[in-house]
This record gives C-alpha cells, structure tokens and sequence, in this order.
C-alpha cells in the first residue's frame, strides 16, 4: 500500500515537471544595453518547482551545455486573494540566457535530465545584416471555438516544415481572449499551443487591451513574456510601457499607451513618462541612422481605424496626438498596431488630415508622417467574424481574409511588406517604402530637390555675371591707365 502511494507520489512529481510552452525571446543584446550573453532566452513553464533538472545544449560558434536557469514562482492565487477574481493558479516559469553567437544560426536542445523536451534550428538575428524579416499578427485565440485562428497555427506550422525563417515574430496584442480567464486555464492552453512556432522564432509582444488581467496589471503576461523594458525606468513594477530593439537595419520600437487611451491616466505621468522614453530613445536612433535607417513602431493600438463605434477610431488621433508629433518629427517609417479584427493600409495621415507624400504604384517616398497599418487579423473567436467597414479618407486598402503581415527589410533605401491569406498562403497586399534622405536625415522631394538645384544655379549665375563685369571694369581701368601711362611717355 505504502509503496504504491510512494510511486502514484513519484509519478504525479514527474507529470508536474512535464515543461509546457517552450518559447523564444530576444534579450538585451539587441536593446540599447547590447548585453553580450543576453541574446536569446529559452522559456517554458512546469507545474511544480522542478530544480536543477533541466539543461540547454546549443550549437552556434561552439557546442556548450546550460545548465543554469531561474526561476520564477508565478502565485496567481496571492495576486487575487481577497478579491472576486476566483483565481487559484500557480506555475513556475522557466528561463534560460543564450549568449550572442556570430552563426547567425543556432541549433538548441532542451533537456528534462536525459530527457528530449525540444529541439530547433533556430535563426539568430544579427546586428549586422543585410534582410530583415519579421512577422506581424495579432488579435488571436487558441480554443478554436470557431477555428478563427486554425488556419495561422497550420500555416505557422508549414513555414516550419519547410524551413522558412524569421528573425522574429512581432504579435500586435490581445492573446488567447483572455489569458486570465477560466482560473488561467485559456492563458495555459495559449501558452502550449503558440510553442508550435515560439520554439522556433523569437516571440515579441505588445500588450492589448484583453491582456490586462483583472486587477489591469498585465501580470500574466509580462512574466509569460519577458519583453526588454528598460529597468532603470522601472520605477513602480510592471509600470513600463516601452522597449526598443535593433535587428539588422531596422529599429523597433513598442509602446503600450492602454492607460492614455483608456482615460486611466488623469495627471498623465504615464504619458508623460512615455514620451520622454520615446524621445530620447528616437534622438539615439536618429544619430544612429546612417547605420540604423529604418524606425518601425508598433503597438495594439491604431491611430486610425474604421470601426467608428469604436471610441479609439474616433479619438485615437486625439489621445496619441502627442506621439504622432514624434513620429513626424523623427521621420518614423511604419506604424503598425492591432486591435482591429482585419488587415488595413492606411495613407500617411497626420492629426486627422493628409500629408504630404508620393507613390508611385505601390512605391512610398518622400512621406512626411508614417504609413499605418492595423494587423489584427490573427483569426479570434472573441467578438464578429473579421470583415471590411466603409472606406474612410485614410483607407488604401482592407482585408477580411485571416493572415500574417510580413516585413522586409532588403537593405538600407529599399523596405517591402506583404500581407498574405494564411489559408491559401497568396500575398493580398504588398507595398514598399523607399528611403530618400541626405546625412542630416532631411528629406528631399524630387521637387524640392529641383528648387534647390534652380536656386544654386541662378545664384552660381549671378556670380559668373558679376566676376566678368568686374574683370571687365578691371581690364578696362588697366587699359586706361595704360593708354594714360602711353601718353605721359610720348
Ligand atoms: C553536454 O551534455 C551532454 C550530456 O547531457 C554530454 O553528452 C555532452 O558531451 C555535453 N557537451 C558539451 C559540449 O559539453
Ligand atoms: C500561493 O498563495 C496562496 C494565497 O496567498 C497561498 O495560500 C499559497 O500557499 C501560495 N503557494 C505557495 C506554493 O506558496
Ligand atoms: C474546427 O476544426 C475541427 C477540425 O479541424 C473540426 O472538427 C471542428 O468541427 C471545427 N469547428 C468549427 C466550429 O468549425
Ligand atoms: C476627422 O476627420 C473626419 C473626416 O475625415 C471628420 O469626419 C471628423 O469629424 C474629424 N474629427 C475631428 C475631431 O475633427
Ligand atoms: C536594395 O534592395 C532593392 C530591392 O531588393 C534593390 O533593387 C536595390 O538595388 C538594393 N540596393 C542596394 C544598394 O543594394
């Protein structure tokens, strides 16, 4: 009797060290602390403590084993005590530091003891390289109530299967609808699922306005998902709103502005705080943008959308003007956000008006505020079925069809995005945007350019005109003088 508890013991202790939710973040190499053994970070969950059983084998420069890693104990059930949240939860979350490797590819194994949990060929994104591609998407569940979000997980699978790769997945915010619901149950089934394809590409995220839990502290997800936040700016926990990081020529830029448009903000230090972050990391960027050209920014929330019900698509302009100034100021390429549940181009908008800006087919040049996008076509049970709102001023286009945006950037001048139907994998939008900027980081119209060109040339003119008239005067006194110095001599 005794040895048969002892053994059901020992069994229910391996089943809660069973690692579920294998996924992939970038670390602080990429930020502007450029940490060196803070590259990649290998994350997981398990039911129990589970010490010192795990190790990561990885082959990039070397072959190395790890077999250090923290862990967090995740109480959700002390987090919500006393309040009606009824949550009974806790897991412990996993992590392991990959240092930078110079193979851009990287091969890991996790290991349970001896055990295989996972193993991937992993592309690793460089600081220097010449393409860039990421994924953008977001607005996705995992129950498949409906099977909205079946067919990107299936698609996701098949890039796997034929070794297709990303330098990272870049998710544009509500998960899983919602992560703390079902006593946290749908955030843990999330969780498994997404490691279909977070075990293979880094997973970056911002934060929706479903994935603030109950008490709207984000807590189930900010300790899912390790995001950069820069630390020093972490005064009061959780209340960081912002990171940025560099992959090849681009730099990214996520902010989470739910307390702003939400009106939970009344002195607006949180705002305040934002855009002081926002400033000085875009000033370092610019300076930085003989190497660094592109600027993407991306969060859930767009500036302009068409769902006028909405108070967002509304106001958003309003509520976010501040940072649309940035944007302008610093010549912010692309802004890509979710929340919406379709596909949507928007032309380069300012405070509610058209700005100034060329295209050519599907070639931008020359914009003066970013081109917008809403990528929030994931596939969610939650709320109607995806589908097209009347065309505002702004629209270019939209899509009701479930897909993945994705971004690449071919060098330092040329950057291309597409947008592709998960289900037949066929690309339904594509535009470019072609950089045209002096040292300075000024813009130059072909227009102004010609101004410019027709002003030198006048004035170069004009002092060709002046320099012959003087030569001319010159010459004329001297023969004077001459004909005078002649007439003294005769
Ligand atoms: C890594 O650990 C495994 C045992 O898990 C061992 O067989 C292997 O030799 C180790 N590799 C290196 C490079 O230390
Ligand atoms: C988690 O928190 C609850 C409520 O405070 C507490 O009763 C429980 O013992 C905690 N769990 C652990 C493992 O500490
Ligand atoms: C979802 O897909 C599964 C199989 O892929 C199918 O069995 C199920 O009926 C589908 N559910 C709905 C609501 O379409
Ligand atoms: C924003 O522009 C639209 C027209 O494109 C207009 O209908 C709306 O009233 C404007 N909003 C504000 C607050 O000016
Ligand atoms: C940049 O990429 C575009 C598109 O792939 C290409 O046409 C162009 O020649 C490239 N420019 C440079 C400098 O390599």
């Amino acid at each position: 009797m005794f040895i048969i508890l002892f053994l059901f013991f020992i069994e229910s202790i391996q089943e809660y060290c069973e690692p579920y939710g294998v996924r992939l973040f970038l670390g602080h190499y990429y930020t502007n602390l450029k940490i060196e053994t803070d590259a990649l970070r290998i994350v997981f969950n398990t039911k129990n403590q589970c010490n010192n059983q795990f190790q990561v084998f990885i082959k990039g420069d070397q072959e190395f084993n790890i077999t250090t890693y923290k862990t967090k104990f995740l109480n959700m059930t002390d987090i919500y005590v006393g309040t009606k949240a009824n949550i009974e939860y806790e897991t412990y979350i996993h992590t392991f530091q990959i240092p930078i490797q110079q193979t851009s590819r990287i091969l890991y194994a996790l290991k349970n003891n001896d055990e295989l949990i996972k193993e991937a060929q992993v592309k690793l994104p460089q600081l220097q390289q010449d393409t860039t591609k990421v994924l953008f998407f977001g607005d996705m569940d995992s129950r498949w109530l409906f099977n909205r979000s079946k067919q990107t997980f299936d698609w996701f699978e098949e890039q796997i299967n034929q070794n297709i790769e990303y330098d990272s997945l870049l998710f544009t915010g509500d998960m899983a609808y919602n992560l703390e619901s079902d006593n946290c149950e749908r955030g843990e089934l999330w969780l498994s699922r997404i490691s279909l394809f977070t075990s293979y590409y880094p997973f970056m995220v911002t934060p929706g306005n479903h994935d603030s839990g109950y008490n709207r502290k984000q807590i189930f997800l900010k300790e899912h998902f390790q995001m950069p936040y820069i630390n020093e700016l972490d005064i009061q926990e959780y209340e960081n709103y912002f990171y940025s990081f560099n992959i090849g020529f681009a730099h990214f830029i996520q902010y989470d502005p739910v307390k702003i448009i939400y009106k939970a903000d009344p002195n607006n230090l949180i705002r305040d705080q934002l855009l002081l972050q926002f400033r000085d990391d875009l000033s370092k960027a610019v300076q930085n943008r003989e190497e660094v050209p592109w600027i993407v920014v991306f969060t859930h929330y767009p500036i302009y959308c068409n769902y006028m019900d909405d108070d967002q698509c509304v106001n958003n302009f309003k509520y976010l003007a501040e940072f649309e100034k940035l944007f302008q100021e610093f010549h912010v390429d692309l802004y890509v956000s979710g929340h919406q549940h379709n596909y949507q181009r928007n032309q380069p908008y300012y405070q509610n008006h058209s700005v100034s800006y060329q295209i050519d087919e599907n070639i931008y040049y020359n914009y003066e505020s970013p081109i917008t996008i809403i990528e929030g076509a994931g596939g969610a049970d939650y709320g109607a079925e995806i589908m097209l709102l009347e065309n505002k001023p702004y629209t270019v286009k939209q899509m009701d069809q479930n897909g993945v945006g994705l971004l690449q950037v071919m060098n330092k001048t040329h950057l291309q995005f597409q947008q592709v139907r998960v289900s037949t994998n066929q690309i339904i939008d594509e535009f470019w945007i072609i950089q045209n900027r002096d040292s300075y980081g000024l813009y130059y119209s072909n227009y102004e350019y010609w101004v410019l060109f027709l002003l030198v040339g006048i004035l170069i003119c004009f002092l060709i005109l002046i320099l012959l008239y003087q030569v001319r005067r010159l010459k004329l006194r001297f023969n004077n003088q001459y004909l005078r110095t002649n007439d003294q001599i005769v």
